[in-house]
């Protein structure tokens, strides 16, 4: 039991003082006394203070207060104290001791570290000048010099500030001592957030004061991650590249679900609470070019740091999003939501991951987690490349010897089917070497892990599991800031992060039944940059409450729009759609003509589109294709904003297309852009009547503008709207200013014009359009309608339905 709550009479003075001093004794006889630690835990009746915290300072009072330190805690909370003190007092009950101690021992020792802890109420700025007055004289008289003090932040950020204030101003240690803040995620919910924060606790704290924990850091088969690759260097030196590397897989995997956790996660899904922070830190650590000082916290946060730059940007294609079914459900019974209520919060994602440097050029790095999968496990997974052919039959094979088994190396996390942290190893590979604390295991007979058996494996686990907390606490206590998130770091992985989480804003999840019966609906595939899933499932038009869909509930609206006919879905499904009618109309026309004559819009919405043409559309005749420019900025065709660099990046570098099909527009001539006197647009215009029958294109992509602009044809600007020139200079109100366009005349003149529309931001426009008779002067885009061809809208939900 503890004591009553902490009124500071002298009768507890001096229990205090002697629980301190018993504490001391053994190590006073071996070492000189190194100092006394304040440990001040914020929210120490919580639930990450019962489950994890409580225990972790046990452990790490077991661990140091024999090497010379001394120690008092002091649980607090907002709660008052005789409350709080029976709440923390409920907290402590089960500590436990390590098995390979003795019950008399343990019992001793859980007892010292009850008379070192303490409850207080710390809610007022009185309080913490309290707490701190209470620190300097338990010092005075027990004749203790001060070390340092941490402060251990287990409360919701909102909280952060008050408390950052108060330690800043009234519980600062003296000269010559530590101050160690910890504070625990969410740090931040993008990159703007987490600068805010950032910039509010550093204006009470010194960066080197303080610790922001990320748990994986701490799991022991991710902080092993550095010191294996230090101690393999000679094994993995050769092998740690894009020449032997095929891919890595970072993957965490739960089975339960956000019920009763869905206020926190309605704002944050899978990407912010897991991947931006746990699989990102994994991923740097197999990543990061290694120190040749793997113990200076220095080096290895700069190459960490080295890791997020060279990270190739995510596009929305990089990811896969799905939602498990009863989630909705569960977020309209918390949350108080209205029937009419569907998230779209993921709470699964995959996301495809290219490091742009020497070492990883070219290596996919798949990022995946989610909730209501089938097993709950993690682990970072190197499969090496395997191009031997073994001419034995398989019985001959040796798993130490053969080529042809699977060679990999695994940083197993923990759970799944092997049910505890390990390294595995292919026994074709290396012998690795580990640590002492790190065993050969066995696991049980017949098991197999990542396709091969474990007995095809070197396994190693450590001798003694510990829990993740546990291995962070004494982290800092030791100051050793590489298992910590830097300000630096942590914004790093915002940069990152934000722009894909805005574009998946609007996306809907795919939706699975959550457990074993997800089947192979979440697996998925990936080339070119872009993930999708295995198996094709049109998203459903309205999800509602109720029992699963069925195939047949899933349907893409048919209707017209302007008077031409419209097809509108949820975007995946819209893209595939248009792609496949693009398909189509190539095949046709190469079977009729010999040719395809396809012209195509720059920007940002037909990315997924050029994607998805060059990544599932085998069938495509590109060799019969020519293609070319809709428009064009006056950029050099270099340049990242040039709308071919966007083709060439998306589309032309993926499939066999002959150069000489390719028309990009002449914006850069005699090393002037868009010059009047270069004539660039009356040669491209030439090019085009020269080489397209009729100069009627077989296909017009275009776009349109949240202004009604189309192609580079924007309103209130004559130029291009009619007349005969094909194509003209034009000038957009944004910048690059200066364009180059198809004219509408000549895009009337094609066999089939596409207007693909998406996204919110066109919800207005599309609405103000379907309403206007033919105004090019106010809405180019009214003037589009081919004299004989046909028009088809394309357009998602969002900027259709809205
Ligand atoms: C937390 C996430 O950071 O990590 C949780 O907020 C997740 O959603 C948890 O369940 C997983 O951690 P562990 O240690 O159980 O793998």
């Amino acid at each position: 039991m503890l004591a009553e709550p902490f009124n500071w009479h002298p009768g507890m003075w001096n229990m205090l003082i002697v629980a301190m001093c018993l504490a001391l004794l053994g190590c006073l006889q071996a070492q000189e006394l190194q100092g006394h630690v304040s440990i001040i835990l914020l929210g120490a009746t919580g639930d990450l203070a019962k489950k994890y915290l409580w225990q972790g300072l046990f452990q790490l009072y077991l661990d140091e207060a024999g090497r010379g330190h001394s120690f008092s805690f002091h649980g607090a909370a907002l709660t008052a104290p005789k409350q709080g003190q029976e709440l923390m007092a409920k907290a402590l009950e089960s500590l436990s001791c390590p098995k390979d101690m003795a019950p008399s021992h343990c019992a001793e020792h859980k007892d010292q570290f009850l008379q070192l802890s303490r409850y207080r109420q710390l809610k007022t700025a009185e309080d913490y000048q309290a707490l701190n007055k209470d620190i300097e004289a338990q010092l005075q008289h027990a004749g203790l010099r001060e070390a340092g003090r941490i402060f251990y932040f287990s409360v919701p950020p909102f909280a952060y500030e008050d408390i950052a204030r108060n330690i800043n101003s009234s519980c600062r240690p003296g000269p010559g001592t530590w101050l160690r803040v910890v504070l625990e995620k969410p740090f931040g919910h993008d990159h703007f957030s987490a600068q805010q924060l950032a910039t509010e606790l550093g204006t009470f704290f010194q960066e080197e004061e303080m610790y922001r924990v990320d748990h994986y850091l701490g799991k022991q088969a991710v902080a092993q991650i550095l010191p294996f690759r230090d101690q393999n260097r000679k094994a993995l030196g050769s092998l740690w590249n894009r020449q032997h590397v095929e891919r890595v897989e970072i993957v965490m995997k739960e089975t339960v679900d956000a019920e009763g956790r869905t206020s926190f996660y309605e704002e944050y899904g899978v990407i912010r609470d897991v991947l931006q922070n746990h699989l990102t830190e994994v991923l740097t650590l197999v990543a990061m070019e290694l120190p040749h000082n793997v113990s200076s916290a220095e080096a290895v946060l700069r190459h960490k740091l080295q890791v997020f730059q060279a990270l190739r940007g995510l596009q929305r294609g990089s990811a896969i999003v799905g939602q498990y079914q009863s989630y909705s459900e569960q977020v309209r019974r918390e949350l108080q939501k209205p029937d009419s209520f569907h998230s779209l919060t993921p709470t699964f994602a995959a996301v495809l991951v290219h490091i742009d440097n020497l070492r990883w050029e070219g290596v996919p790095f798949i990022l995946m987690s989610g909730k209501a999968l089938d097993e709950r496990v993690g682990y970072a997974r190197i499969l090496f490349k395997n191009q031997a052919c073994c001419v034995q039959s398989e019985k001959h094979w040796a798993a130490a010897q053969s080529q042809c088994l699977p060679r990999q190396l695994v940083f197993h996390i923990g759970h799944g089917d092997l049910g505890s942290p390990a390294v595995l190893v292919s026994r074709n590979l290396f012998r690795p070497s580990l640590p002492s604390s790190w065993k050969e295991m066995e696991g049980p007979p017949g098991l197999r892990l990542f396709g091969s058996p474990l007995s095809d494996y070197y396994a190693y686990s450590p001798v003694q599991e510990r829990d993740a907390h546990s291995v962070l606490l004494s982290h800092i206590f030791h100051g050793r800031k590489d298992s910590f998130i830097t300000t630096e770091n942590l914004l790093a992985s915002w940069d990152f992060w934000t722009p894909l989480l805005e574009s998946l804003a609007h996306k809907a999840p795919r939706l699975y039944p959550g457990g074993a019966e997800n089947g192979r609906l979440l697996d998925f595939e990936f080339s070119s940059g872009r993930l999708f899933f295995s198996q094709q499932q049109p998203e459903q038009l309205v999800p509602g409450p109720g029992p699963a869909p069925m195939p047949s509930d899933f349907q893409v609206l048919r209707a017209k729009y302007r008077e031409s006919p419209l097809v509108s879905a949820w975007s995946e499904e819209l893209i595939s759609k248009l792609a496949n009618d693009i398909e189509a109309t190539a095949v046709r026309a190469v079977r009729r003509f010999g040719q395809f004559h396809l012209a195509l819009s720059g920007g940002s919405s037909p990315v997924a589109l050029f994607q998805q043409l060059a990544t599932a559309h085998y069938g495509f005749p590109w060799a019969h294709t020519h293609l070319w420019l809709v428009d064009e900025r006056c950029v050099p065709l270099s340049d990242p904003e040039s709308n071919f660099q966007g083709l060439q990046a998306h589309l032309l570098q993926h499939v066999r297309i002959p150069y000489y099909n390719i028309h990009p527009m002449p914006v850069h001539l005699q090393q002037r852009l868009c010059a009047e006197e270069d004539q660039g647009a009356q040669i491209y215009a030439r090019e085009i009547s020269a080489l397209v029958a009729n100069s009627s294109f077989d296909l017009v992509l275009l776009g349109m503008g949240a202004d009604g602009h189309t192609a580079s044809l924007f309103p209130q600007s004559p130029t291009g709207l009619d007349g005969e020139q094909l194509v003209v200079l034009t000038t957009s109100p944004s910048q690059p200013h200066r364009r180059m366009s198809l004219s509408l005349p000549l895009i009337n003149r094609a066999k089939k014009v596409a207007v693909l529309v998406m996204g919110r931001m066109k919800r207005e426009i599309t609405t103000l359009v379907s309403r206007v008779g033919h105004e090019p002067k106010k809405w180019p885009i009214s003037g589009v309608l081919p004299h004989s061809g046909q028009l088809v809208w394309y357009m998602d939900y969002d900027a259709f339905l809205g």
